[in-house]
């Protein structure tokens, strides 16, 4: 089914804030040119001509948004993690991504993260690519053609790798950024550049400096890293004295939210104080990425209090530090660390509950791509349906234990439809 206006029949949720959830068993979602018009409980007279997608019994919800992913890392995903964040990317990482500046690696690895991708559950993904151009545009070329909708960055940097991927200078990095927003321009519908200073280690202030033009030239979101790793965060402090935090170290260079600059920091394990209220202030999203911090030893990011303080956050698979795409594998992987931290670091940060998990992993981190990860009104139609019989027993349960399963036990057999923007994709 391709068209853009119909309606859905089935079981139906989706969040309205962290704790509430909206619950709408044997419903009717109108699909209105690629929009929703709302749930129903019984389809209003106006619809009655659009065709019907009957889904009963199955569950409808949003689509599961990846604020934080590497594609080049998936072909290197579940192996070297031994090693803590720093050791890790010279090791194991670095060499990976300089494959890439041969396109047909590129193209062979592309293609499965991305095929991968739209066979799961996620609808919107926010990536890196690696430095190079061209291997660069076609990851947007491949997601482009998958259905879904993603912002892909081009990574920037100039210091503290090997040079098989340390681009020549701060200039030269600059003017390749500005070579791949040329080429790209008004090539896609679904797939947008976002601007990607690797972190602090990777760039030199010089870099920072012209990347900060290019933002306000061409108005692009950001996507960095921010206080992953404690050994990180003390280089950090040694390479940039001046800096009040790490996150100012972006901020100074004005790469680090705003009104004119939306921006996603991964991670925010060790964010608090000064640099918590920055990222508030600044209305900057957290992709907080619970199993690449405890496949890399990070830590465990303080989730509750974030959510508490009113900061945006919204889920991240990091792949490769993550080994798994799915956002739903992120919900519980969500849960289950801030049960640990509760447990072992502070007890006065409850653990998050599958409501809030579920509204991190939908509403929170759609938020970023604007009107995304809700049914309500208006918002763009991403949805997912699922078939929740091969671990739902035959008989009546409550629609929420019904989504609290498809959250730990749900894979991709189980993706009856997926649509992005009202385009079925799966
Ligand atoms: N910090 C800088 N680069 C990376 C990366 O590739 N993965 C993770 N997890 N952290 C980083
Ligand atoms: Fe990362």
């Amino acid at each position: 089914m391709q068209q853009a206006s119909f309606v859905i029949r089935g079981d139906i949720c989706y969040s309205e804030t962290p704790q509430s959830l909206r619950l709408c068993p044997d419903s009717w979602l109108v699909c209105l040119e690629g929009h929703s018009a709302g749930v129903f409980p019984a389809l209003p007279e106006q619809y009655a001509n659009l065709p019907v997608l009957d889904c009963s019994r199955c569950l409808v919800m949003p689509g599961l948004t990846d604020l934080h992913a590497h594609a080049p890392q998936y072909a290197l995903r579940g192996q070297g993690m031994d090693l803590e964040l720093l050791d890790w990317l010279n090791r194991y990482i670095f060499p990976e991504e300089s494959r890439y500046a041969s396109l047909d690696y590129a193209d062979q690895a592309y293609r499965r993260f991305v095929e991968d991708v739209r066979r799961g559950p996620n609808t919107r993904v926010c990536v890196f690519a690696t430095v190079h151009p061209e291997a660069t545009i076609r990851l947007m070329d491949l997601l482009e053609e998958s259905g879904l909708c993603a912002m892909v960055g081009k990574v920037n940097m100039d210091r503290n790798c090997p040079d098989t991927i340390r681009e020549a200078s701060a200039a030269a990095s600059a003017q390749g950024t500005r070579d791949w927003l040329e080429r790209i321009e008004g090539r896609y519908r679904r797939t947008r550049p976002i601007l990607t200073p690797r972190f602090i280690p990777s760039c030199t202030d010089e870099l920072m400096g012209e990347l900060g033009k290019i933002q306000r030239q061409y108005g692009l979101p950001v996507q960095s890293h921010l206080s992953e790793n404690r050994g990180e965060i003390a280089w950090v402090r040694e390479l940039c004295p001046g800096a009040k935090h790490y996150g100012d170290a972006y901020h100074a260079f004005g790469l680090f939210g705003g009104p004119a600059c939306p921006t996603i920091m991964a991670h925010c394990v060790y964010s608090e104080g000064e640099e918590a209220e920055l990222l508030k202030k600044q209305n900057v999203f957290i992709a907080h990425c619970p199993a690449s911090n405890a496949n890399l030893s990070s830590g465990i990011a303080p989730v509750r209090r974030f959510l508490q303080d009113g900061l945006r956050v919204g889920l991240g698979s990091d792949v490769a530090g993550g080994t798994h795409t799915s956002i739903f594998k992120a919900m519980a992987d969500a849960i289950q660390a801030s049960k640990l931290r509760w447990r072992l670091v502070d007890q006065s940060l409850a653990p998050l509950t599958v409501r809030e998990a579920f509204y991190l992993g939908t509403l929170g981190g759609g938020a970023f791509f604007g009107t995304v990860g809700s049914f309500a009104p208006g918002y763009e139609f991403d949805a997912l349906v699922i078939d929740d019989a091969r671990y739902t027993p035959q008989g009546r349960m409550e629609l929420e234990t019904r989504l609290e399963r498809t959250v730990y036990l749900s894979d991709e057999r189980d993706i009856r439809h997926k649509f992005v923007q009202g385009r079925k994709i799966v």
